[in-house]
């Protein structure tokens, strides 16, 4: 196995790819392997032993190809996985290697966006169940307030790419009118699942004009090019060469490249990987 290797980016499906799309303009020089369980998406109504169970498996899947860092790129995953898998699971599969997550850095940042200090959080149910963004943000901003909204029906209409068409209006509307209701002094919504930023425009279109959207993608990108500064011994683990591969558990490839171009922004050719 070459010694340098590339980064590993981990979703459920396709959200992740606009995190991806962030980190690769931002670290263009790095090699990345992206991979989408599709064959088992959406895991935001999934219980907590299924989502450790489907992102260790992604996470060894990236492991095996040979990645020594992976980044999960799904708030779902990082919710409700992270932790047991960095605490429990590193240490018995490879303690050399790194599993990052999307809500610490999140947390560490949105504060500063809000002049209020009164935040919505909208995310998938597990992501709100775990509690992990209340907690994280008030350990960052204990002075900022954080109201949290699931929508369970978002990641569905995105993943069947029904997101701009106006049957998702309906279920747009009903969740930010349901975050909102929550507090008048809501100044910043923080799109807490890698798949929300492809309805941003829907989402801008129902609310005022002083309610700003603030999607993940490249606030995960700079905390990534931070952590490569601050981790030498990593960076230089790391192949460059600035290529791509993405791989997807569906054994549809024509159709998650199809999707995943509408995500990432540019086309996307795809590999099929099953699933041990
Ligand atoms: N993209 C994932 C996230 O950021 C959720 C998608 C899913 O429900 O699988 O939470």
């Amino acid at each position: 196995m070459a010694d340098k290797q590339p980064i590993g980016i981990f979703d459920s499906g396709y959200g992740g790819l606009t995190v991806f799309r962030s980190i690769a303009r931002l670290l263009p020089d790095y090699d990345f392997i992206y991979l989408g369980d599709n064959a088992r998406a959406p895991y935001g109504n999934r219980s907590f032993n299924t989502i450790h169970q489907y992102t260790l498996e992604g996470v060894q899947i990236l492991f095996d190809v040979g990645c020594p860092l992976v980044i999960l790129a799904c708030n779902t995953a990082s919710a409700k996985a992270l932790r047991t898998i960095q605490q429990r699971d590193l240490p018995n599969i490879d303690a050399t290697k790194r599993v990052l997550g999307v809500i610490r850095p999140t947390a560490e940042v949105i504060g500063n966006f809000s002049g209020s200090k009164e935040i919505g959080v909208l995310g998938t149910r597990g992501t709100v169940q775990s509690g992990s963004y209340l907690m994280e943000i008030n350990h960052f901003f204990p002075d900022v307030k954080v109201y949290q909204q699931a929508c369970p029906l978002w990641v569905p209409l995105i993943e069947n790419a029904e997101y701009d068409q106006p049957g998702a209006d309906y279920f747009v509307k009903k969740y930010l009118d349901q975050v909102l209701a929550q507090s008048a002094k809501i100044d910043t919504l923080l799109l807490a699942c890698t798949h929300y930023p492809l309805l941003k425009a829907k989402i801008e279109a129902y609310l005022p004009n002083h309610i700003r959207v603030v999607p993940q993608g490249d606030i995960v990108g700079a905390s990534l090019v931070e952590y490569l500064n601050r981790h030498p011994e990593m960076a230089a683990r790391l192949s460059k060469g600035g290529l791509q591969r993405f791989f997807t558990t569906s054994d549809d490839t024509m159709d998650f490249d199809h999707h995943a171009s509408l995500f990432y922004g540019e086309p996307v050719l795809s590999e099929f990987i099953a699933i041990k």
